[in-house]
């Protein structure tokens, strides 16, 4: 063992309800690294670091922290050893606010067992500076958006004063200022000796912080490599085995058939907005973090209050609430999973086929091996890793539960889709599943609405762009030539 190695893993194996989900990894975290981890979803990721955490043990194997034995018990076990853990999933308590949440279980008290309310305040209002966040100590963590809400996760990890922090897809819903900031944080913390563990889908995001890449895949370690030796290929073929190319989705095509317009159409979010969706097209709206494009979506399904004229099929349309959307088959897949309606006690069948289960009644019963089949056929086209469809969602990674929802809507029968980051959170590999359902959506006769604040994304699946900017539309890009990183940045930063 190296002298500098700060945490070890010894052939560590997990399994669940008898499946393995890890097996006999490997691992050296040294002083002073950022080590990445990167798989595809349902790879083990996000096990492996409960299990350093103190959430999940381990069945074989053992962990040595600081030349030590080390077998957190709890998560206050791991946490009083030095080690933190960032939510993939969001775990503050929406109804407390900000300090509270920081606050939460490490309180300050003055000496009659009183809160010490300015000293924390002052506390937190200082890590919001330094995170550059515009927020206030004071505001509901309910009232917060989903980027704001991950920020404060970082900063109660950052308060902690952790001597190995562990990151679990931080980025996945920040925007690209705050990564920033969190770059520049994890440096910092760098220099303090803090070692970390980052949990990124993406790959290009390494590039700033990571000293060695680890590649998990089928819950085994194909490759740890030092970041600065490897390449970017490299790293995806040990995460999929094989090469993945995006190119073949770029198509030139026309469309000419309406099937959704929108005429001046305003919120209290977005500035009157117009446009067109066509029969068969998938239209991408570009725009920072906050620039009003889920707005615009919400504003169209009746989720947000809105004025202005909608024509579904050359007819005028009022839409009031999410369920007259439905009606007029318009699905909506938001970015946030755990609101969204996955019921996560409830198994990955019943999540695909609950809206649609009067398909599958025949002569006064439910057809269940039908309603089975569709269930098992979206399964292994989505490629969700699990035991079998009767698995609960809950238990599904992160990515895999993001595919759950997908299947849901596309078997649900609507015409037009709305999708707000389609891919947050999904590998490499099940990106491209993804996109040849979105083609396969469109190829039927479906028309799709996208909100994604990734570049090549929008770049590679949309036929036509709209850029959004402060609440406004500022461009339509038709050209299919003039849709790339360069001009999309420039009218979404506001530079000429
Ligand atoms: N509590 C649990 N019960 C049963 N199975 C589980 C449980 N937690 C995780 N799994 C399974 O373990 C496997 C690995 O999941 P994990 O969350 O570690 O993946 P991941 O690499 O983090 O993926 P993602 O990129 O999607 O977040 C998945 O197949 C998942 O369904
Ligand atoms: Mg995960």
């Amino acid at each position: 063992m190296r002298d500098d190695t700060i945490l070890t893993l010894h052939n560590i194996s997990k399994q669940f309800f008898g499946v393995s989900v890890l097996t006999d990894i490997n691992l050296d975290i040294r002083a002073g690294e950022v080590l990445c981890l990167i798989g595809e979803n349902g790879a083990g990721k996000s096990t492996l670091c409960k299990i350093i955490a103190g959430i999940y043990h381990n069945d074989t194997g053992e962990m040595r922290y600081r030349g030590e034995p080390y077998a957190p018990e709890s998560v206050k076990q791991a946490q009083e050893a030095g080690i933190g853990f960032i939510h993939q999933e969001l775990m503050l308590v929406p109804q407390l606010t900000v300090l509270e949440n920081i606050f939460l279980g490490a309180e300050k008290r003055l000496s009659f067992g009183r809160m010490d309310w300015k000293e924390m305040r002052g506390k937190t209002q200082r890590i919001i500076d330094e995170l550059e966040l515009d927020i206030k100590p004071d505001d509901l963590i309910a009232d917060l958006s989903i980027a704001q809400q991950q920020m404060v996760e970082i900063a109660k990890a950052i308060f902690s004063e952790y001597k190995v922090i562990i990151f679990d897809e931080p980025t996945s819903s920040i925007s690209r200022k705050n990564t920033e900031v969190l770059f520049k944080i994890i440096r910092q913390l760098k220099e303090k000796g803090v070692v970390m563990i980052y949990i990124s889908h993406r790959l290009e995001e390494f590039k700033y912080i990571a000293d060695r890449v680890t590649v998990l895949r089928d819950g085994c370690v194909t490759g740890t490599l030092h970041y600065a030796q490897t390449s970017p290929e490299e790293i995806v073929r040990l995460m999929v085995g094989r090469d993945v190319d995006f190119s073949k989705y770029q198509r030139k095509a026309d469309f000419h058939e309406e099937k959704l317009r929108v005429e001046d159409l305003h919120s209290k979010h977005i500035q009157p907005i117009s446009f067109t969706l066509n029969k068969g097209e998938i239209l991408g709206f570009a725009g920072l973090v906050g620039a009003g494009r889920t707005e615009v979506l919400r504003a169209i399904y009746g989720a947000d209050e809105a004025i202005g004229k909608i024509y579904i099929d050359q007819q005028e349309v009022r839409i009031h609430s999410p369920e007259e959307a439905v009606k007029h088959k318009i699905g909506f897949i938001t970015e946030d999973r755990k609101s969204q309606g996955l019921v996560l006690g409830m198994s990955i069948r019943e999540n695909i086929t609950l809206p649609i289960l009067t398909r599958f009644w025949r002569n006064f019963r439910l057809d269940k091996s039908k309603e089975r089949e569709v269930a098992e056929d979206n399964r292994q086209k989505l490629r969700i890793v699990s035991k079998d469809q009767e698995q609960q969602t809950k238990t599904l990674s992160g990515g895999n539960q993001q595919k759950v929802i997908i299947a849901r809507w596309l078997e649900s029968g609507v015409k037009i889709l709305f999708f707000d980051e389609p891919t947050r959170g999904i590998d490499i590999g099940a990106k491209s599943e993804i996109y040849d359902l979105m083609r396969q959506f469109t190829e039927n006769g479906g028309s799709i609405l996208m909100v994604s604040s990734d570049l090549p994304e929008l770049i590679t699946i949309s036929d036509r762009v709209i850029v959004m900017r402060n609440g406004e539309k500022v461009k339509e890009i038709r050209e299919r030539g003039e849709i790339n990183e360069e001009n999309l940045m420039r009218l979404m930063i506001g530079v000429e």
